[in-house]
């Protein structure tokens, strides 16, 4: 039995994250990952050039059912924080829009830099290291049976993140974990994930993929703007995989084709401009030509706007403008950057991720139900929750 103050397990950006922060204070730590290596998915991220943080993530940017959760661990470790790991590791980075900070080479640098303060803090890596059992030495820390052995440890950290991706390797380890020791789970679901359609909306739509537009999508209150990706089987872009957290089975969206104009309006004072206008050429003007032509044989008579009576032309205008759209489901954890819900928040400790029930059990990253958007936002909770635990064990 090998005994160590510390296991992490899930080598990707919370467990190397929490596994460094308790080296440096002195704390003998082994991390187990099942994989072949570590960071896959940092590896992976932001088209390889990893999306690290984001200048503004604060918790108006994360879904949890306790949203009050994550501030205290977001406040105590900042974009900033990690931004000054970065910068004395000399990563060059830069801004891509609305505070994503992206590597300039590699998302390799992240994941060396993060090997590399691992190594100095004596982090021992164990990698093609399945977990065979946990057990609990009642208030006297755990035994972990592993592959490679059983080690003995006072605090126990779980980074083994979610669902998506599960060629990536990711499991439901954590959750049943979790279970396991009598803490409740948030029910679990794809997020940051493409919408798909069936039946007749997937017939209206299909035959465009590759078309892209800025718009805005609208689901449960919450909308987000930014780009729309017609797809083989639905939507995606960056309005979309935002939208898919809050899009729950059965709730209808609206896009927004046109979100920088008022289409009925600009539809009336184009008739009486030219009321020749035919309304294709109308929307060819403001729509890919493809599109136009959809809407125009699926939805809209083409007719000159002057045959198009007032009502007629406010319809199309506010059905640009919002357009509700039947959703039959996402494309699921095959091709989801997150997942929604996990360890329920009231269990943990928001201070230090530890359970409540179970001392020296800590859950980091997105194993926890918090769930960042899309822009950097799921890394930096990543850090700090890790950052939080690591600081405690
Ligand atoms: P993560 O999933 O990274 O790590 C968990 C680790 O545990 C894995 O290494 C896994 O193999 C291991 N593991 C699982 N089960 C185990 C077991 N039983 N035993 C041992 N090990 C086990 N976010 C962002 O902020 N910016 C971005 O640019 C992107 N881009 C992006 C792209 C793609 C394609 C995806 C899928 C996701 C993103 N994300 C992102 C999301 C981000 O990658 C994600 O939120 C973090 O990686 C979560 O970090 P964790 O360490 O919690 O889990």
């Amino acid at each position: 039995m090998f005994s160590c103050d510390v296991v992490v397990i899930g080598g990707g950006a919370a467990g190397l994250m929490s596994a460094m922060v308790a080296g440096q204070r002195g704390r003998r730590v082994v991390l187990i990952e099942h994989a072949k290596r570590v960071g896959k998915k940092i590896l992976m991220s932001g088209g390889g050039r990893c999306n690290f943080t984001n200048l503004y993530a604060g918790p108006d940017n994360y879904l949890s059912s306790n949203p009050h959760f994550c501030k205290s661990a977001l406040a105590r470790y900042t974009p900033a924080d990690f931004i000054a790991l970065v910068e004395r590791h000399r990563i060059a980075y830069h801004e891509k829009e609305l505070g994503q900070l992206f590597c300039d080479e590699s998302s390799k640098d992240i994941v060396r830099m993060l090997l590399s303060e691992c190594e100095t803090a004596g982090v021992n890596i164990l990698t093609e290291c399945a977990v065979r059992s946990v057990e609990s030495l009642e208030g006297d820390g755990f035994v972990i049976d592993t592959a490679r052995g059983r080690f003995q440890t006072e605090s126990l950290v779980i980074a083994s993140g979610g669902l998506s991706i599960p060629k990536m390797g990711a499991t439901g380890f954590g959750y049943a974990l979790a279970r396991q020791f009598g803490l409740s789970v948030v029910d679990t679901r794809a997020g940051l994930v493409p919408l798909t359609l069936s039946g007749t909306p997937l017939e209206d739509w299909e035959g465009l993929p590759g078309i892209a537009i800025d718009a805005a999508a609208t689901a449960n209150g919450t909308d987000f703007r930014g780009g729309l990706l017609w797809t083989h089987r639905g939507f995606s872009g960056p309005s979309i995989l935002q939208i898919s957290s809050y899009w729950k089975s059965g709730d209808t969206l609206h896009l927004n084709l046109l979100p920088e104009l008022d289409a009925a309006d600009d539809l009336l004072s184009a008739r009486r401009d030219q009321p020749r206008l035919r309304l294709r050429q109308w929307l060819d003007a403001r729509l890919p030509g493809r599109l136009a032509q959809r809407l125009c044989a699926r939805f809209f008579e083409d007719r000159p706007l002057a045959q198009l009576r007032d009502a007629a032309l406010r319809e199309i205008g506010q059905q640009l403008n919002a357009w509700p759209i039947v959703v039959s489901g996402t494309e699921g954890y095959r091709t989801a950057e997150v997942t929604l819900g996990g360890v329920d928040t009231r269990e943990l400790s928001s201070s230090t991720m530890e359970s409540r029930r179970v001392p020296g059990l800590y859950f980091v990253g997105e194993v926890v139900d918090v769930t960042g958007w899309l822009g950097g936002y799921n890394f930096q909770w990543a850090w700090a929750s890790a950052q939080a635990a690591g600081a405690a064990v």
